[in-house]
């Protein structure tokens, strides 16, 4: 009897497609985040490596108009963003367009430059969680200290606030405003005022939660506490491991969908009467402190969402 030239594969298409996914983690090598995404990546099957944002070329004289280092000809099938350098502003611009331009080339991108430009301008974050109605500290956002102070002068009236960097970075930077007297001069924040009702209590305990949420559901949560109202573990806040209930679940995983993240770090303070309020949505989160009191592997269940997701978009083309 003549073979069939058509015998049925016992494996599944998805499991035969891994393997030809290729992934790139945009960080750095030494990250230990972005290298733990990779291996995570590797077992599931995929072919996962770093590209650094920096030494990716736009080139006219290249098919895509891009050349990401170790891709040869080809694109990279899916990226996932774990950090963007610190550079010029010319040369983030850049790195930036490199992520618009691969989702333009229909390179699945996680999270694309766009929610990373929406959460990396705090300003822009705390426009989205209040337009899609979630709670967030009273905000305002200004350039010029002589517009800060009018601002400063009428709500110091009410309680203290807090002026961020615009571009946020681990708890540094942040400082209590009491009185407009507390304003630094326009060069320490490049004339940008970030300036926001302070929500937390009195002392002498701080706390406040981070969640992490991938693809519309909570990944892990911890409680931060601390001796200062500044509770970033990097700033010497201790993570605690927190069962979240449905509406701090709900919350960060709206604010979330409100700055098209598809996976963030969300912050949440309790104010003194319970009302939670969201005070920023990280679209490069570091997990450390998190893995730290987490039964969950981060870096795994991320990049299983991923790869989910980028199965079925691939597979979908094919079969188009
Ligand atoms: N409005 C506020 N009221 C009380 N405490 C605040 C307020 N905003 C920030 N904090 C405290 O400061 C910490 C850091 O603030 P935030 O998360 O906004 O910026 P960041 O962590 O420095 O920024 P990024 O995560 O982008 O690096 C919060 O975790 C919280 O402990
Ligand atoms: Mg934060």
């Amino acid at each position: 009897m003549p073979r069939s030239t058509e015998a049925p594969s016992l494996i599944p298409e998805r499991d035969r497609l891994a393997g030809d996914l290729t992934v790139a983690v945009v960080g750095h090598r030494r990250d230990g985040h972005a290298r733990s995404l990779i291996k995570r990546l590797d077992t599931l099957g995929a072919r996962a490596s770093f590209v650094e944002l920096s030494a990716s070329t736009f080139s006219t004289l290249h098919p895509s108009g891009l050349a990401l280092p170790g891709f040869d000809s080809r694109l990279p099938d899916g990226v996932i963003v774990r950090a963007i350098a610190a550079g010029s502003f010319e040369a983030v611009t850049r790195r930036l367009g490199v992520l618009h331009a691969l989702r333009e080339e229909g390179v699945l991108v996680w999270n694309d430059a766009r929610a990373i430009e929406r959460c990396v301008d705090k300003s822009m974050t705390t426009f989205l969680i209040a337009r899609n109605g979630l709670p967030t500290p009273q905000t305002w956002t200004v350039e010029g200290r002589a517009e800060a102070l009018r601002i400063a002068r009428r709500e110091t009236l009410q309680g203290p606030l807090v002026l961020k960097p615009l571009f946020g970075s681990q708890g540094r930077g942040l400082r209590l405003i009491r009185s407009a007297r507390d304003l630094p001069e326009d060069s320490a924040v490049a004339s940008v005022y970030y300036l926001q009702r302070f929500v937390g209590g009195v002392g002498p305990e701080h706390s406040d939660f981070r969640v992490l949420v991938s693809h519309g559901k909570i990944v892990a949560a911890m409680r931060r506490h601390a001796a200062h109202w500044i509770t970033n573990v990097k700033q010497g806040g201790r993570p605690e491991a927190v069962e979240l209930d449905e509406t701090l679940a709900q919350l960060a995983i709206r604010s979330t969908a409100a700055v098209e993240a598809d996976f963030a770090g969300v912050d949440i303070l309790l104010a003194s009467d319970g009302k939670p309020y969201v005070l920023e949505v990280n679209s490069m989160p570091a997990w450390r402190g998190l893995q730290s009191v987490s039964g969950s592997d981060i870096a795994e269940t991320i990049a299983q969402d991923f790869l989910n997701v980028l199965h079925e978009r691939v597979l979908g083309r094919r079969t188009a």
